[in-house]
């Protein structure tokens, strides 16, 4: 019985009223149990970060998760990828809060779960948002903040009047199914619009924009807690090629009120959405101005180098955001950071026979996921400190080109 029950059980006989939202610490006979939906690298980080704190993590891996449940101890394996409530119940019903690795969970689960008393954080309400571009950026205009033009499209002709209007190419996102790049389609010409539709269609409405010229991509994570405390880390560089991730750079050298803006921007949001955990809020830099691209309410890539870079890791302040801890500093403890994904370049990548090279760069620290390799799959991440962006960055290219065995490709 998790404490939470407990609680809940001498709270039930003794009539003392309905649960409190958040832990009280100050009645913990025993470490807290914090149980991960999903068991991919963020998992994996996060319970780095739960052995250090001393928490009790439980996992929820689905039949195809690889890398976190290699080290877990407590694991629930859904027994399909078809997860059904009873399922999902059984296992958050032995934690005291339930948190996520991936947006992937459908929302009326995780609705029906708190409905059964148990503590979703981030709840379902912000997973619908995050889980539905249309629904995020029709959110994201009714608040006011400065977007991408955009039209939520549900018709060829919609989408045809759309880049008629704003010029090719277009840009379309289908609503769900999206990540990594893969649901970003760049679309030159009105003859490629139809068969998206046909085979996406599952996927309507799309959100659809015209081809930025980006001067830039930028991330800010703000940080919420169940108090209600909120911190913003500083803002970062972020480079994608074909729509993924590839490197993050800290400080993100851009002028001091850009980024003063970013992180005010993002504190609003968590704050607004009453995002509880992580929230990444992704921005386009475009004719010098901010834009907001999209959310995600979970540890983010673009943060996997606080681990090094800054006081507080994301993973170790999302666990105390969910538990009600304090948070910790989000400020950065070296000059400069910069991480590089190790993404696969085949189906049959080792990268073990390189470790030894790799690791004589004294300047960088190696995360690697222990998922197969597949092309164009994130298998690990490096991070390098130095006293300059531009020396950090080379280092983590150098480790990473030393790993893949292969040559550095300049982005
Ligand atoms: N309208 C646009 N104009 C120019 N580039 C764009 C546009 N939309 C997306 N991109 C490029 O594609 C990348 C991925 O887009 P987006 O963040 O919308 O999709 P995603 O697949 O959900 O991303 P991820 O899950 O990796 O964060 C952006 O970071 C940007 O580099
Ligand atoms: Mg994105």
């Amino acid at each position: 019985m998790s404490i939470r029950q407990e609680r809940l059980t001498r709270e039930t006989e003794s009539g003392s009223g309905p649960l409190h939202k958040a832990l009280e610490w100050n009645k913990l006979t025993k470490a807290p149990t914090v149980g991960i939906i999903g068991g991919g690298q963020l998992a994996q980080m996060l319970y780095q970060s739960a052995i250090s704190l001393g928490i009790e993590a439980h996992l929820f891996a689905s039949v195809t998760d690889e890398a976190a449940p290699k080290y877990f101890h407590d694991i629930t394996r859904a027994s399909s990828e078809a997860w059904t409530p009873p399922e999902i119940y059984h296992f958050a019903q032995k934690c005291d809060v339930v948190t996520f690795d991936h947006e992937l969970v459908s929302p009326s689960i995780v609705r029906e779960l708190e409905k059964r008393g148990c503590l979703m954080l981030p709840s379902s309400s912000t997973l619908e948002l995050s889980a539905n571009k249309a629904n995020q950026r029709q959110r994201l205009n009714q608040l006011g903040y400065n977007l991408p033009p955009y039209q939520i499209c549900n018709t060829v002709s919609e989408v045809v009047s759309f880049a008629e209007r704003y010029g090719w190419p277009i840009v379309i996102k289908p609503s769900t199914g999206g990540y990594d790049g893969r649901g970003v389609y760049i679309v030159d010409k009105e003859e490629e619009i139809a068969s998206l539709f046909s085979n996406l269609n599952a996927h309507l409405p799309f959100v659809v924009e015209p081809h930025l010229d980006l001067d830039a991509e930028g991330s800010v994570l703000a940080v919420r807690s169940t108090t209600g405390e909120c911190v913003t880390y500083p803002m970062v560089r972020t480079l994608q090629v074909d729509g993924m991730c590839r490197e993050v750079t800290s400080p993100g050298d851009f002028p001091q009120e850009m980024v003063a803006e970013a992180r005010q921007i993002a504190e609003k949001l968590a704050n607004e959405l009453e995002v509880v955990g992580i929230l990444a809020v992704e921005f386009f830099i475009s004719a010098g101005k901010l834009l907001v691209n999209e959310l995600a309410p979970r540890p983010h890539n673009t943060g996997h180098l606080t681990i090094e870079a800054n006081t507080t890791s994301q993973f170790e302040n999302h666990l105390r955001a969910v538990l009600g801890l304090p948070l910790g500093s989000t400020e950065l403890r070296v000059p400069a950071a910069a991480m590089v994904n190790l993404i696969s370049n085949s189906n049959s990548q080792n990268v073990m026979p390189h470790l030894p090279l790799a690791l004589s760069i004294k300047e960088a620290s190696l995360h690697l996921y222990s998922k197969s390799p597949r092309k164009n799959r994130k298998i690990g991440h490096v991070t390098a400190t130095a006293e300059s962006v531009d020396e950090a960055l080379e280092l983590a290219r150098q480790t990473v080109h030393h790993l893949s065995g292969l040559e550095i490709v300049e982005p």
